[in-house]
């Protein structure tokens, strides 16, 4: 009895904070799988030092430097260069040799994290001639997430990682040709950031962000509910002129989702669909 009272009580505080997340900050949780933002204020009790989660309920209304803390631990950074290299060979053969063929190209990369997606596809963008002629726009939640992405910084670890996926994503140099090395740490070749617009975009509570002819947003969706995956990817519908492309990666799919009638299946492992 003591435990379900405990965990009702847990559960009002969830509430609470999500309401006062949305309501002073405008940013809406109210949408997310419930079980895994229960998961991550959880951790975020352990890291502030707060018994409960109204503790970090009273810090983020009466302290200003704490949101970008906040945001930081209840969003999920986790991503790699060439992430699932299946799906970057699989944009180069299926997707690009349509998007040649366009005058100017714009990919949104929504829910980008730390910018190692955004160089992956600088890179297959720059090596099958189409850089120079896109527009790529990347997106979040997470500003400090943004900053780390404009900045192109990276550890040497993160890079022999990817020298890997890029081999496996039929990447045609070597990734070293892209990054720089010096003190321990590898910084992107500022040209391939030339063509990309990073910028604070919510799937939760903004719009229609830009007439895109590919849209990438990949372990993005497992962490929203029903609702809030019929929002993003409505959003991301409208966002696409006909004939443009979508990529969900392998842990995603359109199938059970209301705009799923308005696209067909391009790569069914990859999930990369075409609007119709
Ligand atoms: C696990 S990362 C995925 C990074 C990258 N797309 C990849 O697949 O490697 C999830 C990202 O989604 C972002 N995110 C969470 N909620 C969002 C929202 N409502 N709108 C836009 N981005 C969001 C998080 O801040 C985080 O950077």
């Amino acid at each position: 009895m003591a435990r379900m009272r405990d965990e009702e009580s847990q559960n009002l505080e969830v509430e609470l904070l999500i309401e006062a997340l949305f309501r002073r900050f405008n940013y809406d949780f109210r949408d997310y799988a419930r079980s895994s933002v229960v998961r991550r204020l959880q951790h975020a009790m352990t890291r502030f030092h707060c018994p409960t989660i109204s503790h970090i309920q009273a810090r983020l209304l009466n302290e200003s430097s704490f949101l970008p803390e906040l945001i930081d631990v209840l969003t999920v950074p986790t991503t790699e260069m060439f992430r699932d290299p299946t799906y970057y060979a699989s944009l180069r053969t299926n997707v690009l040799p349509i998007l040649k063929t366009y005058p100017s190209v714009r990919v949104w990369i929504a829910g980008t994290s730390t910018g190692e997606e955004v160089v992956s596809m600088a890179i297959l963008f720059k090596e099958e001639g189409l850089l120079e002629k896109t527009t790529i726009y990347a997106t979040d939640i997470n500003m400090r997430s943004l900053e780390h992405a404009q900045r192109g910084i990276y550890d040497t670890e993160a890079i022999q990682k990817a020298t890997l996926n890029y081999r496996e994503s039929g990447g045609k140099q070597s990734i070293s040709d892209y990054v720089s090395v010096a003190y321990g740490s590898a910084k992107v070749d500022p040209s391939l950031y030339k063509h990309v617009v990073f910028s604070d975009h919510s799937l939760a509570t903004d719009s229609v962000f830009t007439e895109a002819h590919l849209i990438s947003c990949r372990n993005v969706l497992i962490y929203f509910d029903r609702t809030l995956q019929n929002r993003a990817t409505g959003l991301f519908r409208d966002s696409l002129v006909r004939g443009g492309f979508m990529g969900l990666g392998n842990r995603e799919s359109l199938r059970f989702l209301e705009p799923a009638a308005q696209f067909r299946t391009v790569d069914e492992t990859n999930r990369i669909y075409q609007k119709l």
